[in-house]
C-alpha cells in the first residue's frame, strides 16, 4: 500500500464527518474508498485521527457556522495533542473556498465536491509540503472517470449510488447549482458497473441519486441513455429487491419514467417529487418552471398505473410575497396528495441566488407557516402509521439498533420499522405484523420469511 511507499505518509486514521444530503453520505463514501489507497484506515473516534474532513452543507442558513463550531470542537479535542490534517469538503468549501482558508488557520485544504479524485495527491502534498492547497474546479467527468477505477466497497443492504450531478435549473432561492455545478450524467456502463459492485458488496437496495435524478441523460455512440433505462437494466439484477431514486424535479418526470410503474417490481412506490409551493404565483417568483396543475398531472398519471403509490416532498414556506392565499394553497395540496415522509424549510437567503435580495416575509409569519405545516404532514404520516396497524408489511431489514437486540428495516414506503429478530434476517425481505406505531415509526412482530414463502 501507499503508506509503505511513501516514508512521508505516517498517518493512518482518517474520521470523516457528514452533513446534508444523501450525495454528501455517498461521497464521503467514495473518499473514504479513495484514500484507503494512501494507507488511511476509518475511524469512528475524533481522538484517533490524523486526518479529519468534514464534508458539508451550504443548503440553507448557518452552513458557515456550522463548519466553524465543528472545528472549534475538533481543536478543543486535539488541544493537547499532535493536530490532524483538517479537509474541510463539500458545498461550503466550493462556496466559501479561500475565505475559509482565512478565516480558520487550523484548516489545512479545502476540497470542492467536484475535486474529490484529487483527493490523495492532495493530500500527500500537503504533508510535504506544509502548505495550504485548494481544490475547487469543476471537473466532474475526470471526477467520476477515477473513481470508477476504484471499487465501491459500501457493504449496505441499502446503498446509494450517484448516477447525475449538478443543476441547470437556478430555482431563486438555492445554491446547488453554484455548489455542485453544472448537469452531468455519468456513462450508463460505469454505473452499471457500479451497482454490481454494491450489490455483490451485500446490497440489497439501490437509491439512485442525483441533484436532479430524473434529468439524467446520457449518450453513447449508439443511443440515448435515460433514467428509465438504468430502472430497467437494474431490474434484471436477480440479488437486488429494491430500487428507489431521489431527487426527481416534475419537469423531467417524463413518460418514459413514469411508465416504469406499469411493469417494474423492483421499483419502490414512493415516489419523492418535491413540489415547494402550492400556489402558481410562487412557482413562478420560485423559477420552478412547472405549474400545479402539471404537478397533478404527474400524480394522476402516476395513480392511475397504481392507486398504491404516494407521494413525499420538500416545500418551503415564508418564500419572499408569500401571502395568506399563497400558503393556503400549499396546505390544499398537501390535503389532495396526502404527502408522507415530506420536509419542511422556512425560506432561507443564500448568498449569490436570485431570492437573496428579496424582501422576507415577517419572521413570526413564516415560523406559524412552518408550524401549520409540519402539523399537517406529520397528521398525514400519523393517520397513515395508525392505518397500518394489525397489517402484514413487506420489510427490508437493514440494521441491528444500537441497543444490540431490535432490528431495523423499512417498508416499500421508506417508513422505519422496528423489531425482535435475530441477526440473520439482516438483507432479507420479512413479512411483519405491525402491532403499535407513532408518527416516525412503526412497531411489528415477525410473521415469517417472506422469501420463504414466495420460493
Ligand atoms: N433538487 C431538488 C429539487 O429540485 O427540489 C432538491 C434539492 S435541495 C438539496 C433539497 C431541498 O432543500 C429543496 O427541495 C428545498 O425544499 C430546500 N431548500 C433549498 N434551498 C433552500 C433555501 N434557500 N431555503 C429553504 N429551503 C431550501
Ligand atoms: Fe436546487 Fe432547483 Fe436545482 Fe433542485 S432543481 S437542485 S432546488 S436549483
Ligand atoms: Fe447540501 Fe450540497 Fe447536498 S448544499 S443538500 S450537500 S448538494
Amino acid at each position: 500500500m501507499g503508506l509503505k511507499k511513501n516514508p512521508n505518509l505516517m498517518l493512518k486514521k482518517i474520521f470523516i464527518k457528514t452533513f446534508g444530503c444523501q450525495m454528501n453520505e455517498y461521497d464521503s463514501n467514495r473518499i473514504f474508498d479513495t484514500v484507503k489507497k494512501i494507507g488511511f484506515e476509518k475511524t469512528d473516534k475524533y481522538e484517533d485521527a490524523n486526518c479529519y474532513i468534514l464534508n458539508t452543507c451550504h443548503i440553507r442558513d448557518k452552513a458557515k457556522e456550522k463548519v466553524y463550531h465543528e472545528i472549534g470542537r475538533v481543536k478543543k479535542i486535539f488541544r493537547s495533542k499532535k493536530k490532524p490534517i483538517v479537509i474541510v469538503a463539500g458545498c461550503v468549501a466550493q462556496a466559501e473556498n479561500q475565505e475559509i482558508l482565512k478565516r480558520e488557520p487550523y484548516i489545512d485544504i479545502i476540497i470542492g465536491p467536484q475535486s474529490y479524485h484529487k483527493i490523495n495527491e492532495t493530500i500527500e502534498r500537503y504533508i510535504k509540503k506544509k502548505k495550504k492547497e485548494e481544490e475547487t474546479e469543476f471537473d466532474t467527468i475526470s471526477k467520476f472517470n477515477y473513481l470508477s477505477k476504484i471499487k465501491n466497497q459500501d457493504s449496505k443492504v441499502s446503498s446509494f449510488l450517484t448516477i447525475q450531478e449538478g443543476c441547470d435549473k437556478f430555482c431563486h432561492f438555492c445554491v446547488v447549482p453554484y455548489t455542485r455545478g453544472p448537469e452531468y450524467s455519468r456513462p450508463f456502463n460505469q454505473i452499471i458497473n457500479e451497482a454490481k459492485e454494491i450489490v455483490q458488496s451485500g446490497a440489497k437496495e439501490i437509491i439512485l441519486l442525483g441533484q436532479n435524478v430524473n434529468a439524467y441523460s446520457y449518450r453513447d455512440e449508439n443511443r440515448k441513455f435515460r433514467l428509465s433505462d438504468i430502472l430497467i437494466e437494474l431490474e434484471n439484477f436477480s440479488e437486488l429487491e429494491r430500487i428507489r431514486y431521489t431527487t426527481s424535479h416534475p419537469k423531467d418526470m417524463t413518460d418514459d419514467l413514469i411508465n416504469v410503474y406499469k411493469k417494474s417490481i423492483k421499483l419502490m412506490p414512493l415516489v419523492h417529487l418535491p413540489v415547494q409551493s402550492g400556489s402558481n404565483k410562487i412557482l413562478k417568483l420560485m423559477n420552478r418552471k412547472h405549474t400545479i396543475e402539471e404537478y397533478l398531472l404527474i400524480y394522476e398519471k402516476l395513480k392511475k398505473i397504481n392507486p398504491n403509490i404516494e407521494f413525499s416532498s420538500d416545500f418551503i414556506v415564508g418564500y419572499p410575497e408569500e401571502n395568506d392565499d399563497d400558503f393556503s394553497q400549499t396546505i390544499k395540496l398537501i390535503e389532495k396528495v396526502k404527502f408522507t415522509n415530506s420536509y419542511s424549510f422556512i425560506f432561507s437567503p443564500r448568498p449569490g441566488t436570485v431570492a437573496a435580495g428579496h424582501e422576507l416575509v415577517d419572521k413570526k409569519k413564516s415560523k406559524e407557516r412552518l408550524e401549520k405545516i409540519q402539523k399537517k404532514l406529520f397528521e398525514n404520516q400519523l393517520n397513515k402509521n395508525k392505518s397500518l396497524e394489525g397489517k402484514i408489511l413487506k420489510v427490508l431489514v437493514e440494521n441491528q439498533m444500537k441497543d444490540g437486540i431490535k432490528l431495523f428495516g423499512r417498508t416499500e414506503y421508506m417508513t422505519p420499522v422496528i423489531f425482535d429478530g435475530s441477526f440473520d434476517y439482516i438483507g432479507k425481505i420479512i413479512k411483519l405484523e405491525i402491532k403499535s406505531s407513532n408518527q416516525n415509526s412503526l412497531f411489528g412482530i415477525i410473521k415469517e420469511n417472506y422469501k420463504k414463502k414466495v420460493a
